[in-house]
């Protein structure tokens, strides 16, 4: 034995010096934002939490995301949705009070090894978002609950006592069945070929999503709705358990998916993706005065160099810097399709040209 492995953990002790230095190195908690980089949580092991969200509880943000593991992925089962098949095996949850260094807190939504279950490994779960309910004071987790094949297109709920879990699954459905948008027109109501009359009975379809809570406790829900042409906005029942059957037809025929929803200055936002599956595309964003519309489109929030792929990226979720009233945070995912799990992050922070948000690239920065 030498003198440098004496003094090594005993993993370390077979691995040549520059294996080691480059194991050191992943390990250490990373001191600035670096988009498109390996993140590495306080153990050293890359943050795996794909399609996120974040809540900001008590002083400590908590990152939800979908884990993208091991067999997570098989190329070519599903062809004509990317090449891709993603199998569920769980939300990730992470914690940091600097939005640098992220503690792993666990598997807090686990896979379930029953067929007939939605979290079940042969399954779809995605873009999972938890908001905190001030009444109920549980934490309640949405997600985009789906069949291999993308068909059953619904929600998933589960709920906490606590932001780092475990949840309990309440199980999924299809929001505002049997109900008519508040913007619905006698056309849209009477044509046959419609997906918002076809999906009447049995729910409207939900795919790409998130939650939003606005300043005065309502929640909304945002989803691809309609084969993912038309996005619907649904007001979410004061336990935000459901949907209340009042909700909205937005950017209809404008195919957009990845909805990320803030507020500033008394304006709802938000910043979408077009519908390319993992493969990236221009992103758009639109403002409003009210949830529930007018919404203005504003055009492809990013600017200079790849901004027509949203500097190969997709977006997830808009953060609101605790304590910064003007500060937010893009973030973003560099989809890997050929290995999901290395798909890597990229967080930005959000100009304003006016009332337009703006995003540039900045490939290292402080969130600070
Ligand atoms: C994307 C969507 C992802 C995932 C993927 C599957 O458009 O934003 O969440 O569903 O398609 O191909």
């Amino acid at each position: 034995m030498n003198l440098l492995s004496a003094f090594l953990p005993v993993g370390c002790r077979v691995l040549p010096l520059a294996a080691l230095f480059a194991t050191l190195h992943a390990a250490e908690p990373m001191t600035s934002i670096r988009s498109g980089e390996v993140w590495p949580d306080t153990e050293g092991k890359m943050i795996d939490a794909h399609g996120g969200g974040m809540l900001f509880h008590e002083g400590t943000y908590y990152w939800y995301g979908e884990i993208k593991q091991g067999k997570t992925y098989l190329p070519d089962v599903n062809k004509s949705w990317g090449g891709t098949r993603v199998d569920v095996t769980g939300v990730s949850c992470y914690s940091s009070t600097d939005l640098l260094k992220w503690k792993k807190e666990g598997n807090v939504l686990p896979a379930v090894n029953d067929p007939a279950s939605d979290l079940h490994p042969g399954k779809v779960l995605e873009r999972p978002k938890v908001i905190y309910n001030a009444k109920t004071k549980k934490f309640v987790m949405w997600f985009h609950a789906d069949s291999l094949n993308y068909a059953a297109a619904g929600c998933g709920v589960a709920v906490s006592d606590t932001p780092n879990g475990t949840f309990k699954y309440l199980g999924s459905f299809r929001p505002d069945k049997g109900v008519w948008p508040v913007n619905v027109t006698e056309e849209d109501k009477k044509d046959p070929k419609s997906p918002l009359a076809r999906d009447f009975e049995k729910g409207q379809m939900a795919r790409d999503l998130t939650v939003f809570v606005d300043d005065d406790g309502k929640g909304y829900l945002f989803a691809a709705s309609e084969d993912n042409a038309t996005m619907h906005i649904s007001e979410l029942s004061d336990d935000y358990l459901k949907t209340t059957g009042k909700f909205a037809r937005v950017f209809p025929g404008r195919l957009m998916e990845a909805p990320a929803v803030f507020k500033r200055g008394g304006k709802y936002y938000i910043i979408a993706s077009g519908c390319t599956a993992w493969a990236p595309n221009a992103a758009r964003s639109a403002v409003a005065d009210s949830i529930w519309g007018p919404w203005k489109e504003l055009g492809n929030p990013c600017q200079g160099e790849k901004a027509d792929i949203t500097f190969q990226s997709q977006g997830t979720y808009v953060l609101p810097v605790a304590g910064k009233a003007d500060k937010f945070i893009f973030m973003a995912d560099r989809w890997n399709k050929d290995n999901l799990p290395d798909s890597r992050y990229i967080w930005l922070p959000i100009g304003f040209e006016g009332e337009k948000p703006v995003l540039h690239w900045m490939g290292e920065w402080s969130p600070k």
